[in-house]
Formats: structure tokens, C-alpha cells, sequence
């Protein structure tokens, strides 16, 4: 992981692990502990590095994106020419959406053949190679943090999830906005093809972090809506309890804003 120092790595699972048992580790527990997650990352990365060498995900059009990026951004109140951080940013297309949009976007990804393609693509925006559980940035760094889809949200251990928000809250400025983004059929089930864990609506529910207290959602919703309403109807209660209906083979897109208020 060229731009990222392992140490700082280091430094922070040791806090993680710290903090999850209450107490320091013992060196043999503190070596388990790396070498498990350390594996678990390293499998992560070998499958996007793979498969961004080979592929890539189909997205809607530029143009639907955008009215969604927009309307996303108008709901969080995000503003002109804010600082925005793409989480787990694949090879750029929100990115790019982003800086289209007047935004100072920021890519980041732990796959280094997603951020070596996405510079290939967009060679004018920033993207790093960075692991979204160990950011380097301080506090204010950022208006807006996007993370959608991003494999750490996939799990169903909500400390470790809340654990996880906290440290991206941390690279917020105050009155600045979290958007965690994901999809799920709410089954419950791990999907077949691509192993993500479709969470249940109550799991959804849980996501929000204890410190969040101004929140907004958990709204279930979707691209192709968001293109056609206006947010005031695209992300709200009732079109989340409409969407709550649809049998379990269908995917929605789950949108959670959370706004680091002091
Ligand atoms: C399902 S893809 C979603 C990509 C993109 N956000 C999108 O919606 O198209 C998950 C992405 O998260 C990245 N990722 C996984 N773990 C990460 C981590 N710890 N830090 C940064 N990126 C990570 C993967 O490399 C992959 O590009």
C-alpha cells in the first residue's frame, strides 16, 4: 500500500482492537488480531484489484447520476465549492460527477489499480490510495464524506460499523455531513454473487451511531427515483415505507446523512 504508511496502519488497529476489548491487548492477542485483519483486508483488495484490471461496475448514465448527486448534495446542504471525500471511490465515475458539480472532491480507494485507473480517467482530480478505516487527514478536512457501497459497511457488528462512522466524523468540519450509502433487499442473506450482506430494515435502523444528533434517514430509496422526484420525495419516511414493501429480490439504495453538529 505505497501511500499509506503501514505503521499508522499499525498505530490505529491497535486502537481499534483496544478500544473493542475494553483494555491494551496482550502481544499475542495484539499478533492474532493484525494477522485476522490483516488477512481479511488483503483478501478485499486482491478481489477489486482484480477486478478493476479486468472490469468495472455498470453505473447508470453521467446524466442520471448527476441529477441524484445533485439532489443528494441540495438535501445534505452541502455547498458550492465544498471539500468532498469519495470513500471507497472505485475508478472515479462519482468523483468525477463531484468535481463536474463545483465540488473539491478528494477519491479515495484501497485498491491501487482502482485509483491508478481512475487517475488514468480523470487525471485532473486527487484521488489517493488510502484505507477508509485508518484516513490520514485531521479533523475539518472535509464538508462532505461519501461513502457508498464501501466493503466495510459490509457487517453486521454494529460497534464495529459505529467505530467506523466515528473515525470518518472525524475528518468532518462541524455542521458537516456523513452520506453512508449502500444497497440491500433487506432479506437478511448474503448475495450470492457479490457477497455483499443484504441488511434486514431493523439492522438499517441500528446504523445510526449513538453521536449522531442530527440525523437524517434511514431513508430506503432509489437512483432512478431520485432522478425523477425532488428530494423532499425521492429521500423521506413515506416513500421508505412504500419501498419497505417490495418483495426481497429487489434492491434499494439505503441513504443515511449524518451531520456532525458539536
Ligand atoms: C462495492 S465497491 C463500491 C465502489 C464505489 N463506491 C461505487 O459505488 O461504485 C467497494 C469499494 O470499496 C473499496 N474499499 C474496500 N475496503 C476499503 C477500505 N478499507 N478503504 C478504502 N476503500 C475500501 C474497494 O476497493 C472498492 O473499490
Amino acid at each position: 500500500m505505497g501511500e499509506m504508511r503501514s505503521s499508522e496502519r499499525r498505530d490505529e488497529m491497535r486502537r481499534r482492537a483496544d478500544r473493542h476489548a475494553g483494555r491494551a491487548l496482550s502481544p499475542l492477542m495484539e499478533f492474532a488480531y493484525f494477522a485476522i485483519m490483516e488477512q481479511a483486508q488483503q483478501r478485499i483488495i486482491d478481489y477489486y484489484n482484480a477486478f478493476y484490471d479486468s472490469d468495472g461496475f455498470d453505473y447508470y448514465p453521467p446524466e442520471i447520476t448527476r441529477e441524484v448527486l445533485k439532489a443528494l448534495c441540495r438535501r445534505a446542504g452541502v455547498k458550492p465549492g465544498a471539500r468532498v471525500l469519495d470513500v471507497g471511490c472505485a475508478t472515479g465515475f462519482y468523483s468525477a460527477i463531484f468535481s463536474e458539480l463545483g465540488y473539491d472532491v478528494t477519491g479515495i480507494d484501497i485498491s491501487e489499480t482502482a485509483i491508478r485507473r481512475a487517475r488514468e480517467f480523470y487525471p485532473g482530480i486527487r484521488f489517493e490510495i488510502q484505507d477508509a478505516t485508518a484516513l490520514p487527514w485531521a479533523e475539518d478536512s472535509f464538508d462532505f464524506v461519501f461513502a457508498l457501497g464501501v466493503s466495510v459497511a459490509n457487517t453486521r457488528r454494529m460497534p464495529a460499523l459505529h467505530d467506523w462512522l466515528a473515525h470518518l466524523r472525524g475528518v468532518l468540519a462541524t455542521g458537516g455531513t456523513l452520506a453512508l450509502l449502500g444497497g440491500s433487499d433487506l432479506s437478511g442473506e448474503v448475495a450470492k454473487r457479490s457477497d455483499w450482506f443484504n441488511h434486514t430494515w431493523n439492522e438499517i435502523l441500528e446504523f445510526t451511531p449513538p453521536w449522531a444528533r442530527e440525523a437524517h434517514g434511514p431513508w430506503l430509496t432509489h437512483f432512478r427515483l431520485m432522478q425523477l422526484l425532488p428530494p423532499s420525495l425521492s429521500m423521506c419516511d413515506a416513500t421508505t415505507r412504500l419501498l419497505r414493501l417490495l418483495p426481497a429480490r429487489h434492491v434499494r439504495n439505503i441513504i443515511l446523512l449524518l451531520k456532525n453538529t458539536p
